[in-house]
């Protein structure tokens, strides 16, 4: 894929998380790492407005050198591609029902959503942690979530939301719908113990999709 179309896909499934209620206002960011850098959403842009021709770019360093200014969460970012070489897109909402989740204090926060249905082990895998409050934009959080990224797809940001990756933009984009459609379903079932997908499952999803 040219960068021209990755940016043009970009803004294309940013709109698409938009138009259906993944992001609201100018919440959430998407990043994406080409050969010798990354795109990233400028900071305080719309995911449903953005413009693929000011999408900020990053070098291999994670140094702005092109378009409007990046979005504050970079290092949020960076840690998921620090941590996973197979990392090749970011996505972060304050998507409704995963942030529910990262606001309940008598869950697992080592794997807050148990394996109920086949897609989210497929795109969000064996386990997604809940790293601890930091506020927005505060650089320290970056050592927690490389560190729980390492072991993870996605990590629950507590109080905040969602940050998954994907091998590609698309990969990511649908882990973020899956994830939060998992949520969903965990809020309205959590009370009633609902039958979880056996470890033997697990194993057999993962053995055959990744
Ligand atoms: P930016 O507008 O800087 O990307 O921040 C939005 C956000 O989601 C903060 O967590």
């Amino acid at each position: 894929m040219t960068e021209a179309e990755t940016r043009r896909l970009l803004v294309e499934l940013a709109g698409s998380l938009f138009t259906r209620g993944f992001s609201v206002g100018s919440a959430g960011n998407i990043s994406v790492r080409l050969d010798d850098g990354y795109l990233i959403t400028p900071t305080n842009s719309s995911l449903g407005r953005l413009d693929p021709t000011r999408l900020s770019r990053l070098d291999a360093a994670f140094a702005h050198v092109d378009g409007d200014k990046p979005s504050k969460e970079v290092f949020m970012h960076r840690a998921f591609y620090t941590a996973r070489a197979d990392a090749g897109a970011v996505v972060h909402l304050h998507s409704t029902m995963a942030t529910a989740v990262a606001c309940l204090p008598d869950v697992d926060a080592s794997n807050p959503i148990p394996p109920l249905t086949p897609y989210f082990v497929m795109r969000v895998g064996r386990s997604m942690p809940i790293v601890p409050y930091y506020r927005p934009g505060d650089p320290a959080m970056e050592p927690a979530i490389h560190a729980a990224a390492r072991d993870a797809r996605a990590v629950l940001l507590a109080n905040h939301g969602p940050v998954i990756s994907g091998k590609s933009l698309t990969d990511a984009v649908y882990a973020a719908e899956e994830l939060e459609e998992a949520a969903r379903l965990f809020l309205l079932l959590r009370r009633d113990l609902p039958r979880r997908l056996t470890a033997a499952q697990v194993d057999d999803l993962l053995a055959t999709f990744g």
